[in-house]
């Protein structure tokens, strides 16, 4: 059986005080470790989270980590910088770093290669933007962004990792995939992993990502190959992040 998790994405939100009250809440509100939870605060408030977060089942992850191991990047932060503050998992390839920041599949690739090689847990997120669904690319579109990081790490790598399926047209829209949209996707992934193998397949998290409310979790979670989200606009906010994970 596999364990749900709840990611929150701040994204470039609030403020250190404003970060470390919603951990507080969020802390303080959590009365049940019945799925995985984490915070995806801003780099630089990641330290200070940190201590509030000893031996709490809040977890927390990077937004970003670099593509290389070290040296002359200015602006980066390496995977064992993030080790070293104990951070449990890294986003890499958001939609927002593939659209805004030049990100490609293989830099997503290089930079989910970096967070494995550190131990830190990579969540590899992929989806079609609206254009691409319209054309009927989306599976397209999902096999080359898993195959360029499968051709580099090699499946036993996703062992250790998690998948998000983001639909681009959905994430701060307000417009969420309809669970059977969502599940459609899911169960695509699941089953070109489970092409190369089946028990990674089958223990592998994959979360779904875009406009996740507390008013719509419940349903998504449902759907048999979506174990969980990630959360952006409403993890800025105790109550509805707890909503959320508590609709696992
Ligand atoms: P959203 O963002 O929940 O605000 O749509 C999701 C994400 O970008 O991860």
């Amino acid at each position: 059986m596999r364990r749900s998790l709840v990611v929150g994405n701040w994204k470039m939100n609030g403020t250190l005080a404003s970060g470390k009250a919603l951990v507080q809440e969020i802390v303080s509100g959590l009365d049940n470790t019945n799925a995985d939870i984490a915070v995806c605060p801003p780099f630089i408030y990641l330290s200070e989270i940190d201590k509030l977060l000893q031996g709490s089942h809040l977890k927390f992850g990077a937004q970003n980590i670099a593509d290389q191991e070290s040296g002359a990047y200015t602006g980066e932060v390496s995977a064992s910088m993030l080790k070293e503050i104990n951070c449990t998992y890294a986003l890499v390839g958001h939609s927002e770093r593939r659209s805004y920041y030049g990100d490609t599949n293989e830099t997503v690739a290089a930079r989910f290669n970096q967070a494995l090689s550190q131990d830190v847990c990579p969540i590899l997120c992929v989806g079609e933007t609206l254009e691409q669904r319209e054309q009927d690319k989306t599976f397209q579109v999902i096999d080359e962004q898993l195959n360029a990081v499968i051709d580099l790490v090699g499946i036993e790598s996703f062992a250790k990792a998690v998948i998000a399926y983001e639909p681009v047209w959905a994430i701060g829209t307000g417009k969420t995939a309809s669970d059977e949209q969502a599940q459609e996707v899911h169960q695509y992934i699941r089953q070109q992993i489970a092409k190369r193998d089946q028990s990674i397949a089958d223990n592998m998290q994959i979360l779904y990502g875009g406009s996740v409310k507390p008013d719509n979790a419940k349903a998504l979670f449902a759907m048999a190959d979506i174990d969980g989200g990630l959360i952006g606009g409403a993890s800025l906010d105790a109550e509805s992040f707890l909503g959320i994970y508590n609709s696992i």
